[in-house]
């Protein structure tokens, strides 16, 4: 079957690791829920100024009760708008907004310093802010436009990402969580994308490293899902799949700063899974590496001497690990 004849939800079922998917809010994602509540905690959320950020993580991490809300995009006009929505879905969340482009080191220094100084060590960040270039070719390709979607989609997320980090330290004393925004189409090769599939798969790795180094910290990639955003809509073949909503990504966010979730660290997500199957998967999902990157074939294959950690690869990556201790690779 050909792309152009799958239906809506199709895509949803193939990248699916549950039996079930949702797409749209459920009870046990619900931000509403007294088990997500937020409470005491900060949230920044980069792209915060429409799309995603806006509808999705802004709303839902209001009605679960954040303390407080770091609303910051370009458009001042945008994140007064957000800004709204939360003062309007719980008057009891403190919002600051400060504009910034994720790509300027300066702005996201400076933007971390006034959080520390007007609320505090943030808990939560959502790494949101992102760009889609138009749809073209390698060759039809114009290096600026390519290049500026590595520089918002990986350069924007390493810069906000190390800053938070400098305020949280290794060891933060609450339960802190990076989300890094990825899409579906980092799992192929969607001609005309490279730029963004490209960035988005990048996200993987940034979020393994962040999981390694700080394994104090909860980071996790995580799909929203496709949802109707001026993103989306610039891409034709979208518009059909698009049927995911806002509240479906903001609330499976909620689900992921809540609670123990270490078990997802450095792993990817999707918004349309079902968390209670993830959650009773949880040993599976840690005993054999799963939901990470992995090159098929190749390494550890019968006959050279692994084969019983190529059945547990959650334990043939401790082994690398090991590995690098014992050969002094050090960070
Ligand atoms: N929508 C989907 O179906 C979908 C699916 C998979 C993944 N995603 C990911 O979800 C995230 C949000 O996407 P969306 O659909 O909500 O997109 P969107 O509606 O286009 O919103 C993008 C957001 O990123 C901000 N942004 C862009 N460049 C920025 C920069 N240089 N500095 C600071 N902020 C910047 C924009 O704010 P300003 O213009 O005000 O700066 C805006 O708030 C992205 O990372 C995207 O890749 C979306």
């Amino acid at each position: 079957m050909g792309l152009e004849n799958w239906g809506p939800h199709d895509a949803t079922k193939f990248l699916a690791f549950t039996a079930n998917v949702y797409r749209d809010l459920y009870p046990a994602i619900d931000p509403a829920r007294p088990e997500l509540r937020q409470e005491g905690k900060i949230v920044v959320i980069t792209g915060a100024s429409r799309g995603l950020g806006q509808l999705g993580f802004a709303a839902s991490f209001a009605v679960a009760g954040a303390s407080a809300i770091v609303l910051t995009g370009r458009s001042v006009d945008g994140l007064k708008e957000t800004e709204q929505l939360i003062t309007k879905t719980n008057p009891a969340v403190r919002v600051l907004c400060i504009p910034l482009d994720v790509t300027d080191e300066h702005a996201v220094n400076t933007a971390f310093e006034e959080i520390h100084t007007k609320l505090g060590t943030p808990h939560v960040l959502i790494n949101n802010a992102g760009i889609l270039a138009p749809p073209n070719t390698i060759t039809g390709s114009n290096l600026d436009t390519w290049w500026a979607v590595h520089e918002v989609n990986i350069k924007g997320p390493f810069l906000v990402t190390r800053a938070f980090l400098h305020l949280t330290g290794p060891h933060p004393e609450r339960p802190t969580t990076i989300i890094n925004l990825t899409s579906s189409s980092s799992m192929g090769t969607p001609p005309g994308l490279s730029p963004y599939s490209m960035s988005k798969t990048t996200m993987y790795k940034f979020t393994g490293f962040l999981s390694a180094e700080y394994p104090d910290i909860t980071s996790v990639t995580y799909d929203p899902g496709v949802v109707a955003t001026d993103m989306s809509r610039s891409v034709g073949y979208l518009k059909t799949v698009s049927r995911d909503t806002p509240e479906l990504s903001g609330g499976a966010a909620v689900w992921l700063a809540s609670g123990d979730k270490k078990y997802l660290s450095g792993r990817v997500f999707f918004a349309n899974w079902d968390v209670d199957e993830v959650e009773r998967r949880k040993d599976e999902i840690v005993e054999q590496n799963l939901l990470t990157l992995w090159m098929k074939g190749g390494c550890g294959r019968p006959g050279r001497g692994c084969e019983e950690l190529w059945e547990r690869p959650g334990v043939m990556f401790q082994c690398i690990n090991v590995w690098m201790r014992v050969n002094h690779v050090r960070v």
